[in-house]
């Protein structure tokens, strides 16, 4: 916790909006802490507990064995040497998939710095190393987390992201089920317990609560439609009738930047008004020191986002700079 920070109120125009505006913002650490090891290995997520996250976030995806492994794409080939290893089991599109491999398969690969696809490193300041870095399963992050916060008398806690259910379903796989079975057998799936579970899409996120019953914290994400992330129309979920509809089942929502503040202005769009007038916390990504706003650096990006537009937590490939930030 951050002591001697006081949040400056908002114009209290409502009970809810006042005390969602003065809750502690949560820094939730993205993919671990890529800003400087590779995202989502057990060793990037060691260095985002101890730059003093609150969270830790993990993407998932699941395997041929129906293992549930921590890879922020259905795809390896931007983040591994699967194209060395395994340069037969690309499928028709040239694309390496998770699903086609078996846990002890992907074990075999190295994880590097994220690469475009032309194999050039996509944060080139980023870590430069070779160091042999591998696919963690959720069950493993877990177990890191569970374990530093007893030895650290800490509570830090996970984010997993269920990632992309509806094409999972369309190759015959169940991953929201699995995903909640996994949180069930590690005494997650509690609303008290320091987890939020989210999700691109908004039928899935229904789904969770009504169908499959998730007790723990969710959160809807929300993209652009044109991205074509998930089935759900985000222009609609956006408006106080879609935020009013995610309030049913969720706690907060988490944004993109600049859907909730204009970049060339630096004005609210309203969003975050609007989401705390529903209930809804707001919890945007995703804060990179090596990719600003045009113009802002990064106490003016991270002034704007706490003090002005007032989240209430943010995804950040740089935890370290954002406790720090916060602190003062
Ligand atoms: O889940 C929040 C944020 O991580 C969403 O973006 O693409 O990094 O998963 P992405
Ligand atoms: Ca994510």
């Amino acid at each position: 916790m951050v002591s001697g920070c006081q949040v400056a109120p908002v114009k209290p125009i409502d009970p809810v909006i006042k005390s969602l505006a003065a809750t502690k913002p949560l820094v939730i650490a993205h993919r671990g802490a890529p800003g400087y090891l590779p995202e989502h290995t057990l060793e990037s997520a060691t260095l985002a507990f101890a730059q003093g996250a609150d969270f830790i976030e993990q993407d998932l995806v699941v395997t041929k064995d129906s293992k549930i492994v921590v890879l922020h794409d259905i795809h390896l080939e931007t983040v591994t040497n699967v194209e060395q290893m395994f340069p037969s089991r690309k499928r028709g599109d040239g694309r390496y998939y998770a699903l086609d491999f078996t846990l002890a398969e992907l074990k075999t690969l190295r994880v590097h710095e994220r690469q475009d696809g032309k194999a050039k490193q996509v944060f080139p300041n980023r870590y430069q190393g070779n160091g042999h870095f591998t696919i963690a399963t959720f069950e493993e992050h877990i177990e890191l987390i569970q374990q530093l916060n007893r030895q650290f008398n800490k509570t830090i806690g996970f984010y997993p992201e269920i990632k992309s259910p509806a094409w999972h379903r369309q190759q015959g796989v169940d991953i929201s089920k699995l995903v909640v079975a996994e949180l069930r057998k590690h005494n997650l799936d509690d609303p008290n317990k320091a987890i939020y579970v989210q999700c691109f899409d908004f039928e899935e996120t229904q789904r969770l609560r009504n169908e499959l019953k998730l007790k723990a914290k969710l959160v809807q994400l929300l993209a652009e439609n044109d991205w074509q992330e998930s089935p759900s129309d985000y222009d609609l979920l956006k408006t106080p009738a879609g935020l009013k509809a995610i309030a049913k089942v969720a706690q907060g929502v988490g944004p993109w930047i600049p859907q909730l503040v204009d970049l060339k202005t630096l004005q609210p769009t309203g969003l975050v008004k609007q989401a705390h007038l529903a209930g809804l916390q707001v919890h945007p990504y995703t804060f990179r020191q090596d990719a600003l706003p045009k113009g802002l650096n990064t106490q003016q990006t991270l002034q704007l986002l706490f003090t002005k537009i007032k989240v209430n937590g943010l995804f950040t490939d740089f935890t370290d700079t954002v406790v720090e930030h916060l602190a003062e």
